[in-house]
């Protein structure tokens, strides 16, 4: 890979310059009190930060949070966060109130030798994920003024064709940063050549989300297991009724195909935890996948399907898992999705959980990061690379 690293900007001495780094501290944040609930993304990106307060630099951070649409909107505020990472580095980081604008220039100005600052929200401006390249130009160039250098270590977000991500590293001398670093050397281990037999899990909500990537998987890997939301549809493909559970009706086709050309590599639920309604305290059963009742949703895997996922998954030497099994936020259906996670932690493997959902899932579940090879701090991110697309933020960084 022809990519400069954070070592190599190190090494040309960074003291007193400008470093502009784009980060991915689109973390979740409470409904009811805005509190940040996982701060993974900031932690994983304190190495490429703690580097560069130490060797002198002015640290500019960048990132999005959420989805505003290109204007300022409170409760995407990154202000939270801004407190957050002052305290995991120790230090307190200066705040802009704006991206670009008066705040930003002035934050940036003031910034001394090993301080660092935060910009508000990336995507309070319509040019960051502009298609058009003259607006996107525009808005990075604004971006670009406050660097010397640029770092990526945004790779939650490398998958997007964004100002901040595509544009600005085309303005200013720029390297990867070390998460970026480390992700794509252990996504690249999937692609190249895994240990097998390579067991992949797909859960989450929508086939939609994640049929290119089982199109792209279907060759490589040995077993392919389908939870979550999703599976309803691929159960529905097999001529099961699947009562009102999440259904898309125009991929029912698709499953059926990707079922005739799987050779028996994808595994799907035999049982399933169908509930009246969609909620906490909904009255709840364990049936067979061959009698959800008409009325009832499935809300996650059931017990036999555990234990036959976790056989497949206790022969693996490579596993990738993305997705969670059911509704694991409600504990009534997060079983599935636990005996999953502790499967994959007790396999002789090499494991990687990739996306925000499915590494939120681990810590909200109380399960020991470190018994997992890798937890990727990219979904879409993770799984785009898994399709062998070419992904904008990397392939600006290679020139
Ligand atoms: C994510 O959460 O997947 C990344 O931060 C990218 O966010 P996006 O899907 O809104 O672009
Ligand atoms: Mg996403």
């Amino acid at each position: 890979m022809s990519i400069r690293t954070l070592d190599d900007l190190l090494a040309e001495g960074v003291s007193g310059r400008r470093v502009l780094v784009r980060a991915d501290l689109n973390v979740p944040l409470d409904k009811q009190t805005g509190a940040i609930s996982d701060d993974g993304r900031i932690r994983a990106v304190l190495p490429t930060l703690g580097a560069l307060v130490e060797a002198g630099a002015k640290v500019v951070v960048c990132s999005h949070l959420g989805r505003p649409k290109g204007a300022p909107d409170p409760q995407f505020s990154l202000s939270p966060v801004a407190g957050r990472l002052g305290e995991l580095l120790g230090a307190p980081v200066h705040f802009a109130t704006d991206t670009v604008g008066e705040s930003a220039r002035s934050t940036v100005a003031d910034l001394a030798d090993g301080q660092v600052a935060l910009l508000e929200n990336l995507r309070f401006n319509a040019g960051e994920t502009s298609k058009d390249e003259a607006e996107r130009g525009a808005f990075a160039d604004q971006l670009a003024a406050f660097g010397d250098a640029y770092v990526d270590d945004a790779f939650g977000a490398v998958h997007r064709k964004h100002a901040s991500v595509f544009d600005v590293p085309a303005r200013l001398p720029h390297v990867a940063g070390r998460l970026v670093l480390r992700e794509v050397e252990v996504l690249s281990k999937l692609t190249g050549d895994p240990e097998r037999p390579y067991v992949v899990v797909l859960g989450g909500s929508k086939v939609s989300d994640k049929l290119a990537v089982i199109e792209a998987l279907l060759p490589t890997v040995d077993r392919l297991l389908i939870g979550g939301g999703m599976c309803f549809t691929f159960l529905k493909a097999q001529g099961l009724e699947v009562g009102t559970s999440l259904l898309e009706k125009d991929m029912v086709d698709t499953c059926r195909n990707l079922l005739e050309r799987a050779n028996g590599k994808i595994l799907l639920p035999v049982d399933v935890v169908v509930a009246d309604a969609f909620a906490p305290d909904a009255a709840h059963d364990t049936v067979r996948v061959d009698g959800i009742p008409s009325h009832r949703l499935g809300l996650d895997v059931g017990p036999e399907t555990v234990a036959g996922f976790s056989a497949a998954l206790s022969q693996a030497k490579t596993i990738f898992w993305n997705g969670p099994m059911g509704v694991f936020e409600m504990p009534a259906f997060a079983a599935g999705t636990r005996g999953i996670a502790e499967a994959i932690t007790k396999a002789d493997a090499f494991s990687v959980v990739g996306g925000g959902d499915s590494a939120a899932a681990v810590r909200a579940l109380g399960l020991d990061e470190s018994s997992f090879g890798h937890i990727s701090t990219g979904g879409g991110a993770s799984l785009e690379y898994l399709e062998g697309k070419t992904l904008p933020g990397i392939a600006a960084l290679e020139n």
